[in-house]
């Protein structure tokens, strides 16, 4: 199996994640725990801003904290230069809490409530990318009131069917985000924006879905924008600073993933982007994109441990560790697929071949169908690669079971950054009932 970033075996035979020993981590935090593998998200975000670089185009690569959020991890983004989307109030206001540069935040969502939108104008943040014409008109006027002027995305929906799971595509006519660009919907929300004394188009954005392995959805999707943004310009003279084309960049969870390095996603697209604007007559858009997944996903590696075992014979072994669809509801929702070794014996040969279960009282709460492991004995530390995006972040209290913590390592040393939930912390927003005849 490859391993991701800089894990490693040591000489004990145990995975090395960041120079630290797992089954230490285990230990000394407990499980499950989320590791963070700090270098590879550095390696990761370099890689993107250096292709810009190199090929000489104004860019902004912005962090898509849906897919890891917490305060330590927007600093790091900040240090390492990224811009940062978020998708709500809860978002934005941790962005806020880290001291992320207000000016280098996007705001997307398709459905801001009023209160966001006030949050995100008091803090003067880079743009809100607009969805929708009701947020378009509360903006307006918001911002009216208020005599501030904001820079907006105005968000399209391209009309590109991405290769992906069902549940991640996003560019389709057919999705609840952004206006269509081909009905009229988007040149309404254009020129709605242009008379407005207080919006500023920096151009346009879309996002066509999520773990997309080739660059054809992205180019498709450009040049359709392109197209139109040429139409535009010679109807009502506009021309846009900015063509954001979302986040979307997919990562290896299993030998059958052939992900592109995420420079060549972006030498590809900008290419692309340059051919259309000369043949179109346009001028070269400054390019933004919203890595999530392809920033932190194979950074992140979940430490379980075993528990239970029930064989049932002639048909399959349960492997339970003591989390699941609790910290990662991927396999249940998406039926993800993952990878995973014994962390502490990571050098022992496969004997058998396991199902691993988490401790959910459901039966979808499987983590990993058909595992090969060597023969597994309970408290071994079970290490699941991938689960840097959208584990943490979409994790939940079903059957009151506490979040796991976080921890970052690095160079050797690990540093916690997410406390274990506890169970008073399950219980803080609960309030005893009153029998009505004593109130
Ligand atoms: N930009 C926009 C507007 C998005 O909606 C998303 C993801 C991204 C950027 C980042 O996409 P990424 O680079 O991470 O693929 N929960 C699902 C993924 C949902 C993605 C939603 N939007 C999962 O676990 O696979």
């Amino acid at each position: 199996m490859q391993l991701h970033g800089t894990a490693t075996i040591n000489q004990n035979g145990h995975l090395e994640i960041g120079g630290v020993d797992t089954v230490e981590l285990a230990e000394k935090y407990g499980t499950p725990l989320y590791i963070y593998d700090i270098a590879l998200i550095r390696k990761r975000a370099r890689a993107f801003k250096k292709t810009f670089e190199e090929l000489g185009v104004k860019a902004q690569v912005a962090y898509a904290s849906k897919a890891f959020s917490t305060v330590a991890m927007l600093q790091i983004a900040d240090k390492e230069g990224l811009s940062l989307d978020v998708v709500s109030g809860g978002e934005l206001y941790t962005a806020i809490k880290a001291e992320f540069p207000s000016e280098k935040i996007h705001f997307h969502g398709n459905n801001k409530s009023e209160a966001e939108l006030i949050m995100a104008l008091d803090n003067k943040i880079g743009c809100i990318v607009v969805d929708n014409f009701h947020e378009l008109y509360m903006l307006h006027e918001l911002c009216k009131k208020r005599e501030q002027k904001i820079n907006i995305l105005i968000r399209v929906t391209p009309g590109i069917e991405a290769h992906t799971h069902d549940y991640i595509l996003t560019g389709q006519e057919d999705s609840k985000f952004g206006f269509d660009l081909m009905n009229g919907q988007a040149e309404s929300a254009l020129t709605f924006a242009i008379e407005s004394d207080y919006l500023n188009i920096l151009g346009l954005h879309c996002h066509i879905g999520s773990q997309i392995f080739e660059t054809t959805g992205f180019i498709l999707a450009a040049k359709k924008i392109l197209e139109k943004l040429a139409e535009w310009q010679t109807l009502h003279g506009y021309q846009p600073t900015v063509l954001n084309l979302g986040g979307g960049f997919g990562i290896r969870y299993t030998e059958e993933d052939a992900p592109l390095p995420p420079e060549s996603y972006v030498a590809e697209i900008i290419d692309e982007v340059k051919k259309a604007s000369e043949r179109l007559d346009l001028p070269m858009p400054e390019i933004w994109i919203e890595p999530g997944r392809s920033l932190v996903g194979d950074a992140g590696t979940t430490l379980y441990s075993i528990g239970s075992t029930k064989d049932v014979p002639n048909i399959r072994k349960y492997v339970a560790v003591d989390g699941g669809m609790t910290d990662n509801l991927r396999p249940a929702l998406y039926d993800a697929k993952y990878e995973a070794i014994l962390a502490n014996q990571a050098t022992a040969t496969p004997e058998e071949v396991v199902s691993i279960a988490g401790k959910c009282c459901e039966s979808g709460d499987m983590l990993i169908w058909d595992l090969p492991l060597p023969r597994v004995e309970v408290n071994d530390i079970l290490a699941v690669f991938c689960t840097g995006a959208y584990g943490y972040s979409m994790s939940n209290n079903y059957n009151r079971i506490p979040r796991p913590a976080v921890v970052f390592v690095e160079d050797g040393h690990d540093q916690l950054v997410v406390q274990r939930e506890t169970y008073d912390d399950l219980l803080r927003f609960d309030l005893p009932f009153i029998e009505k005849t004593h109130i």
